[in-house]
């Protein structure tokens, strides 16, 4: 529970039988939305193992991609856009494999919709 959650918040929440709205209402960020928790969803499953525990042990560390569009450029130096993280993902890059075909267009902008909210 985090600090800015006053108990008002809570109780009133469960009062009006919302614990779970009241609950939510207390996060500094606001919930990820449909689009955003597909993305997260391709992410856990796709990308994070490398890129969270890179638990193929490759050479290369694959990097971190929380914040990702925060920056100008992304790791390799490029400039952060939509459309170099979709070539990326799609095509690949040194030890990164492609994905070309694996993702829907629904899915990759799911993913960008993603990775846009810095990973959450
Ligand atoms: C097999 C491990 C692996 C998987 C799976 C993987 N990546 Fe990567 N990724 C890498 C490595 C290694 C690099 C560094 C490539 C380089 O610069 O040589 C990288 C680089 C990147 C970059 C930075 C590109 C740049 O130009 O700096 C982005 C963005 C990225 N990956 C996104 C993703 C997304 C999104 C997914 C899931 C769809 C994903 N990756 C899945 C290993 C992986």
């Amino acid at each position: 529970m985090s600090l800015i959650c006053g108990r008002p918040a809570i109780w009133a929440g469960m009062a009006a039988g919302l614990s779970f709205a009241g609950v939510a209402g207390c996060q500094s960020v606001p919930a990820l939305n449909p689009q955003q928790t597909e993305g997260k969803h391709l992410y856990d499953v796709r990308c994070a193992h490398c890129h969270e525990d890179n638990d193929l042990a490759l050479k290369k560390v694959p990097p971190d991609l929380h914040g990702l569009f925060d920056r100008q450029t992304l790791p390799s130096g490029i400039p952060a856009t939509d459309i170099a993280v979709r070539q990326n993902v799609l095509y690949g890059k040194g030890l990164m494999p492609g994905f070309a075909g694996r993702f829907t267009d629904e899915q990759m902008a799911a993913l960008l919709a993603y990775l846009h909210t810095g990973l959450r």
